[in-house]
């Protein structure tokens, strides 16, 4: 008889088992492009292999740096339809936008559950982190301060060295535009493409600790050097496609690929479209960082948080924690160009990751403007407005003005 009703207890322990490891996860993002895609679905097949009895509802919607992504988001959330996880940025984006409303729940007592509390580095808990709680699984560590440049053609133009120093880049642009290439691809058409060179520049320009600081409130946004980033975001205008502006960044970074053009300031994700696109990091395209920012690391750092009202809540924790595992974390981000947060993750060996991943250990980091980690999402948008607006009219004091207004709205300093 104890028998029969152990039996029965097991059989209805592991009936409820399998039943919780079933039903629905939807996961919400904008990885629909090339290196984004294919390491989001390389992922879902992994975690499809553990929970073969989870469906993964994919829901993307497209468009680089989420720019359609975030507004459909926002509204799903605020509505109450929100997805069972979705991809934020690290830093405002995820406070601001979703914590500080109300709309996340904390997720600090299953990081520490899962024993992975300790696991990834103290700055970047820091940033998805709000009084005290943790509010999101940090997946990817993302640089975006690197230009990358087709090999062949680099050759070709007659350059023996990467460029070190504003002068060197100018002189090695002049070369690709005399032997008749493009020679730095951009494609704008969602602005933050703009908007990134722009906010390198920045970075070049004051140097790490003050750009940080203008984003600390602890220096004016109101300096010279902030004038500087602008003009030489309009010197470079010289330099770029002439059909920017209807270009993604895949399709910039593609004409790389197509020997069009030389250089592609992008962040690494482009070293993941690359990838997939069938080219070898180190022998068709090579890398540097934009003159002025060696030592600093740009950072973009992709998480995942718990919503509150999460339609299948229990599935969603399910798929953070394998997020957050290394076996997750050491599949998904050398396919997409990232390096894994987890610090005890493994990076690949590709040598641009091998040699990010010790970047990231020794630079100073910064937080980038257009991916959501330095300011809040009204300072983002007006950013981004004043960049294109100067790519457009070439106006340096317009677009310091706007900028100027819009950290005043944020309560950044400004005098
Ligand atoms: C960033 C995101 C990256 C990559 C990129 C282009 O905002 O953090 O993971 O997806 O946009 O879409």
């Amino acid at each position: 008889m104890r028998k029969l009703v152990g039996l029965v207890l097991l059989s209805v322990l592991s009936f409820t088992m399998i039943f919780a490891q079933s039903g629905q996860v939807e996961i919400f993002s904008w990885w629909t492009g090339g290196g984004e895609e294919e390491a989001l679905l390389a992922t879902i097949e992994d975690f499809n292999e553990l929970y073969p009895n989870i469906e993964v509802i994919n829901a993307t919607v497209a468009g680089g740096a989420g720019t359609n992504a975030k507004a459909v988001l926002k509204t799903r959330t605020l509505g109450g339809n929100p997805p069972d996880t979705f991809q934020v940025h690290a830093g405002w984006e995820l406070t601001d936008t979703y914590v500080i409303p109300g709309l996340m729940e904390p997720l600090t007592d299953y990081l520490k559950s899962w024993g992975v509390y300790d696991k990834f580095p103290k700055g970047l808990i820091d940033i998805v982190s709000y009084q005290g709680e943790v509010y999101s699984i940090p997946l990817t560590i993302h640089r975006s301060n690197v230009i990358f440049y087709n090999k062949k053609l680099f050759n070709e133009i007659g350059l023996t060295k990467e460029p070190e120093t504003w002068m060197e880049f100018i002189d090695a642009l002049e070369k690709a535009k005399a032997a008749g290439y493009t020679p730095l691809a951009l494609g704008d058409k969602n602005k933050w493409e703009a908007g990134q060179i722009a906010e390198n520049l920045m970075v070049a320009e004051f140097g790490a600790v003050n750009y940080n600081a203008l984003f600390n409130g602890e220096l004016s946004f109101n300096d010279k050097r902030l004038d500087s980033a602008l003009e030489k975001m309009v010197q470079l205008m010289n330099y770029v496609n002439v059909d920017h502006a209807a270009l993604e960044w895949q399709d910039a970074a593609r004409l790389l690929y197509e020997d069009k053009a030389v250089f592609n300031l992008m962040g690494d994700w482009a070293e993941g479209y690359y990838k997939t696109l069938g080219w070898t990091p180190g022998e068709d395209f090579g890398w540097f960082e934009l003159p002025g920012t060696q030592a600093v690391f740009v950072l973009v750092s992709d998480t995942f948080g718990l919503p509150k009202n999460a339609p299948h809540r229990q599935n969603a924790l399910i798929f953070l924690e394998y997020l957050a595992s290394t076996r997750a974390q050491s599949l998904f981000n050398p396919i997409k160009g990232s390096i894994p947060a987890r610090i005890d993750a493994d990076p690949g060996d590709d040598p641009y990751l091998i040699e990010t991943a010790e970047d990231f250990r020794t630079l100073i980091i910064s937080p980038s403007i257009v991916h959501g980690s330095a300011a809040p999402e009204a300072f983002v948008t007006s950013f981004n407005d004043a960049i294109n607006n100067l790519v457009t009219t070439k106006n340096v004091n317009q677009a310091k003005q706007m900028i100027l207004w819009a950290a005043e709205d944020v309560n950044l300093l400004t005098d």
